[in-house]
């Protein structure tokens, strides 16, 4: 992929003081789960663009350009996931407990851990990320139907993105001397790390709307969780193996021809709907 195929969009997610955080009554507990995952991104996405950026003077021109860009799409999708978590917050003030074990998890590693685990942590969250994008465009018709448009425009921007860079943390990891079972390493952790936040996150959620002893949400997110396992666990493993490079892996179908609908005039997409769905 060359620098000009991975674009910046401008895209400025505003979200009325009155919108319900469940913004999906229909699936409760996805929007629970969705919330969680949002309110870490301001945490560990400023971890990555950070350990990615440190690599930038060790790359060849076109790598980080590559890898300006990519940081570019990181940046803005925090930042829009921030606007959403503010909401969040104020709704279910006990999230904000979480949210500073969150900072204090992110910033130690910075601090703590080399730039060499950072980098691996950085391309191995991203192999994650694609595979949470490609299980999302698999169960779209149930995640979205009857949701909120905002919110639901925000994730699918954020994870069609998220397979379009799906290559550079990669590329950088390897082209600054980086080994695969540290890129390996690093996905582990960052998969742990996500998956623990995600679950605490969903507890204190689903505790506030009253659904923490529903059998249906739990029922509806165990069945969720096996079936992002069978699609995670195969993909972490085949990133793992030597030769592997991500550009392999399959695009999901639905996401990339989404991103194509952005305006470019005004860098907006058009808000989620379920037409977008038929053919
Ligand atoms: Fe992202
Ligand atoms: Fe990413």
């Amino acid at each position: 992929m060359t620098a000009a195929a991975l674009p910046t969009r401008s895209i400025r997610f505003v979200y009325p003081d009155d919108m319900d955080p469940l913004w999906s009554r229909r699936r409760p507990e996805f929007a629970c789960a969705a919330n969680s995952v949002s309110l870490l991104m301001p945490y560990v996405e400023p971890y990555v663009v950070k350990s990615v950026r440190a690599a930038l003077p060790d790359l060849d021109e076109d790598l980080r350009a590559q890898a300006r860009a990519y940081l570019d799409q990181e940046k803005a999708h925090h930042v829009q996931h921030r606007r959403l978590n503010d909401l969040l917050t104020r709704r279910y003030p006990r999230l904000q407990r979480l949210e500073r074990l969150m900072r204090r998890t992110f910033a130690w590693l910075g601090r703590r851990r080399s730039p060499a685990f950072n980098l691996a942590f950085a391309a191995g969250f991203e192999t994650v990320a694609y595979s949470s994008a490609r299980w999302t465009d698999k169960h779209l018709r149930e995640l979205f139907a009857g949701a909120h448009p905002l919110p639901a425009t925000l994730f699918l921007w954020h994870l069609a993105e998220e397979v379009e860079h799906k290559s550079v943390a990669y590329d950088v990891q390897r082209a600054t001397g980086g080994k695969r079972l540290t890129y390996a390493l690093g996905m582990v952790v960052s998969m742990l790390l996500l998956a623990g936040f995600s679950v605490a996150g969903t507890l204190v959620m689903l505790r506030e709307e009253g659904l923490l002893f529903s059998p249906r949400a739990h029922a509806r997110l165990l069945k969720w969780s096996v079936s992002f396992v069978f699609e995670l666990f195969p993909t972490m493993l085949v990133s793992a193996l030597p030769g592997h490079h991500p550009s392999m892996l399959a695009d999901p179908p639905f996401l990339g021809r989404w991103l194509e609908s952005l305006d470019p005039a005004t860098g907006t997409m058009p808000a989620w709907s379920m037409d977008f769905l038929e053919p």
